[in-house]
């Protein structure tokens, strides 16, 4: 019963939708267990790239069942125009499966997002503006809207007016807004529900079974470790559990059944959004790191923030994720540097601290502490095992994997499928 859990170990966008591709000829069921829309997975297939925001990865792969799990939050217009989008290329979509369980993002959740971002001014967190956090909060709320819920009228409606009640109150009264009416919303809604009910299961059922059956099993993250809501950099964080343990509670799946968790880990670090980021460069390298590494938002399009490789945080992903092993990403983006600059620990107040701190003031006063590492300047992406690759790269990751705490299995080279070297088989 081999299930693995494949996650972004610093604050996203790694690079997992190679790593997720990768596996996915080998890979029975690919799970998305948390987050939505706010997502940006990037696969290249040949000359083909392809940008998934919702669905999981593994719909590109033919043999492959993707599932959408109870963790996510779906919003139905966005899932159609992606599947669409992929019809319309060829690939066929139609083995998704969605839980019923799982939330969905209401129009006006979306105007939550914005409005509440908005009014946040100078504080804001710098969210994608999908609705992410108002869905989830209607969740813990116990006002949220489930998939199923489409497929009862009359509940549908009384939900929906129990989630307006009070946000229209908001909206009108704080936000000088516009009320949202109900019946427009619900009439949204039950519009989505024909279509989407061909993919609609009882995914907790399918993946347990699936499990039993021998089949391969990879739970996808979104986001990535420190931007989890209980153990990311809080309040500049996503409003779901990205860390391994999310896989769990999103998915139904018990936490015995998971044989692998694997961290997706840039040979560099990247942030999107606000929050502290020690290894922040605002020089000619942090440009440098941006335009090679292409370094801009899927979802957003925004310009992700750059800086040198965070041992601290890596650790730090170890230890929260119990991870097994990386997924080194990118190391290409680095060749050229005469040496390469890795954060070890950092210095706060004055104080040397090797481990992440819990306290959040702490967090924003940490400088980083580097260690200066030899560069390369030969092209690595041609590499097709760890011998071919020069020397000092071979010892930058032989490095990274020693700060970080768990074995490296495989290093991307280049954005392409195969320009991957693998050390480990992940199966
Ligand atoms: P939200 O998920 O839209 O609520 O945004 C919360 C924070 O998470 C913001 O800083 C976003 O930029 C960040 N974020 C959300 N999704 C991703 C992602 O896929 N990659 C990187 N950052 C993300």
């Amino acid at each position: 019963m081999p299930a693995l859990v494949l996650l972004g170990a610093q604050w996203g966008d790694e690079g997992k939708g190679k790593a997720t591709d990768l596996l996915g000829g080998s890979v029975d069921y690919v799970v998305r267990y948390q987050g939505g829309n706010n997502a940006g997975h990037t696969v290249v297939v040949g000359d083909q790239k392809y940008a998934l925001h919702l669905l999981p990865s593994g719909i590109l792969s033919p043999g492959c069942t993707p599932v959408i799990g109870n963790g996510v939050v779906v919003d139905p217009s966005v899932l159609f125009s992606e599947l669409n989008g992929l019809n319309e290329r060829g690939v066929d979509t139609s083995k998704l499966l969605i839980s019923g369980n799982a939330h969905i993002i209401t129009p006006y959740n979306v105007t939550v997002d914005k409005v509440t971002e908005r009014f946040l001014g100078k504080r804001k967190i710098g969210t994608t503006g999908r609705g992410i956090g108002p869905t989830y909060a209607d969740k813990i709320n116990r006002v949220g809207i489930r998939i199923q819920d489409l497929y009862d009228e009359s509940i549908l409606t009384q939900k929906v007016e129990a989630a307006l009640d009070g946000k229209n109150q908001l909206l009108t009264k704080v936000f000088n807004r516009r009320a949202i009416e109900v019946e427009k919303v619900v009439e949204e809604l039950l519009g989505y529900a024909d279509r989407l009910k061909p993919y609609v299961a009882d995914t907790v059922l399918v993946l347990n079974q699936a499990l039993e059956q021998d089949k391969v099993v990879l739970f996808e993250g979104g986001q990535g470790t420190l931007l989890d809501i209980d153990h990311g950099t809080y309040p500049f964080v996503t409003s779901s559990n990205p860390t391994a343990g999310g896989a769990c509670t999103g998915s139904g799946v018990g936490p015995t059944k998971i044989s692998r968790v694997i961290g997706i880990l840039k040979a560099y670090t990247t942030r999107v959004g606000s929050g502290p980021f020690p290894t922040e460069l605002f020089d000619e390298d942090g440009e440098a790191l941006r335009r090679i590494g292409g370094e801009r938002g899927v979802t957003t399009g925004r310009d992700r923030r750059c800086g040198w490789f965070d041992a601290v945080i890596a650790r730090y992903a170890t230890r929260v994720n119990g991870l097994t092993d990386f997924f080194l990403t990118k190391l290409d983006v680095l060749t050229g540097w005469d040496e390469i600059p890795v954060c070890v620990a950092y210095e706060i107040d004055g104080r040397r601290v090797e481990e992440l701190p819990y306290s959040q003031t702490d967090f924003h006063h940490a400088k980083p502490v580097y260690e200066y590492l030899p560069g390369w300047s030969e092209d690595i992406t041609q590499a097709k095992t760890f011998a071919d690759l020069p020397k000092n790269a071979q010892n930058y990751v032989k490095a990274l994997e020693e700060m970080s705490g768990a074995p490296i299995s495989a290093i991307g080279v280049g954005p392409g499928r195969d320009e991957t070297i693998e050390v480990n088989s992940f199966l």
